[in-house]
């Protein structure tokens, strides 16, 4: 309890930090970081500090330490023997580093870039239209807000983001808003048509049936998550975005070329290059669970930059929490006396909801439907 002194006003040498009165306030304006951006703050609040554990004791990799993968698609459609080569690589690159790039991939420039531009805008418009789309309602086809996990999470996250759900409910136009609309549209649909080319190389890879991964729905659901990093003035006190492993089944990501995407490898956070005319894929948990740990989730984060705004428009392949009651567990063909199933079944829909119960706070919900263990 504060105390108050004899005019009623809280003494300031008393004052606590209130850290929900804060975040309240930041969400009561509705134009998140870029609206205390555009305010002039020179100093970042304390409810975006980075608590001093947070990984800070992984070092972060040297430039040319690692070599991050890029597959070349270019011929997968035309020769066996070159879809072979490049099924053998999206597979090595699944089993070992849970993330890769892709190059010739078919989606034009003016598609992804067209993505970038249209999330600009949306962020950059008028701030009394913006707020229309301001939700914290995750079924709704767009759901605007700053941090999905604001009152749950240990710290906030320098950054504002629109996520559009595309299926498996269908917005009608007007639920989409006019500054991206068409962009929102045609980046879904390309990037539908490349996951579910790589939903072949993944099951080729497994030694399944090419249809497998389509045969089971993983291409049900598809939500384009837009992120807005806006330029931060003390970029080492916070991150972009925590770090965090995804809970799809799989992500392609259109990053634009400021940087700041690193993944967790081999003890280091490797930096994802931004490489032109690329897309990034890394798997999500739930292709880790159905694939009983074959392919694996790895944690990724965002750090915040004195640059931006810093852009990126990702497409989740899962149904998040639309109530589809389908059960996913570890394939039967992937499982065996020596190698029997480490997850128990569950729902697109509990799954997400563990996570987005808990926020970004570094821990996996995959330990939650472990066999062999009760967290
Ligand atoms: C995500 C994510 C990375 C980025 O939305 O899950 O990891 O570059 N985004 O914004
Ligand atoms: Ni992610």
């Amino acid at each position: 309890m504060e105390v108050a002194n004899r005019t009623g006003v809280p003494s300031p040498s008393k004052k606590t930090y209130d850290r929900m009165s804060e975040l309240k306030a930041l969400d009561d304006t509705k134009i998140g970081v870029k609206g205390l951006v555009d305010s002039g703050v020179t100093e970042v609040p304390r409810m975006f500090f980075r608590p001093s554990d947070y990984f800070d004791n992984v070092p972060v990799a040297a430039k040319d330490q690692f070599k991050f993968p890029i597959i070349d698609l270019e011929g997968y459609d035309k020769d066996p023997v070159r879809r072979k080569e490049i099924v053998d690589q999206v597979t090595e690159a699944s089993e070992t580093w849970g993330f890769f790039q892709v190059t010739n991939h078919g989606i034009p420039d003016s598609v992804t870039e067209g993505m970038l531009e249209g999330v600009k805008r949306f962020f950059e418009q008028d701030v009394e239209e913006k707020k229309k789309w301001h939700t914290r309602d995750n079924l709704k086809a767009t759901v605007y807000n700053c941090n999905f996990d604001l009152y749950r999470s240990p710290m906030a996250n320098w950054r504002d983001s629109v996520d559009f759900n595309m299926s498996p409910k269908i917005p009608k136009p007007e639920e989409l808003p006019e500054a991206c609309r068409e962009a929102v549209i045609n980046f879904s649909r390309d990037i539908m048509n490349l996951g579910r080319t790589l939903m072949e190389f993944f099951s080729e890879g497994l030694g399944l049936h090419k249809d497998y991964l389509k045969d089971i729905r993983v291409d049900e659901g598809n939500a384009i998550l837009c992120h807005y990093y806006p330029p931060c003035p003390q970029p080492e006190v916070t991150l972009g975005t925590s770090q965090h492993a995804d809970t799809t089944f799989f992500t392609i990501l259109k990053q634009c070329y400021i940087g700041g995407l690193q993944i967790l490898h081999k003890g280091y956070w490797v930096d994802v290059p931004p490489t032109r005319g690329a897309v990034v894929v890394n798997i999500g948990d739930l292709l880790q669970l159905i694939t009983n740990d074959r392919f694996i989730s790895v944690e990724h984060r965002v750090i915040a930059n004195r640059q931006g705004p810093r852009l990126s428009a990702a497409c989740f392949f899962y149904t998040g929490l639309f109530p589809i009651p389908r059960l996913y567990e570890p394939i039967k063909e992937l499982c065996s006396e020596e190698s029997p199933p480490k997850y128990r079944p569950t729902s697109v829909r509990d799954f997400c909801l563990h996570f987005k119960a808990k926020g970004l706070n570094g821990m996996t919900p995959l330990a939650r439907f472990s066999i062999n263990r009760d967290t």
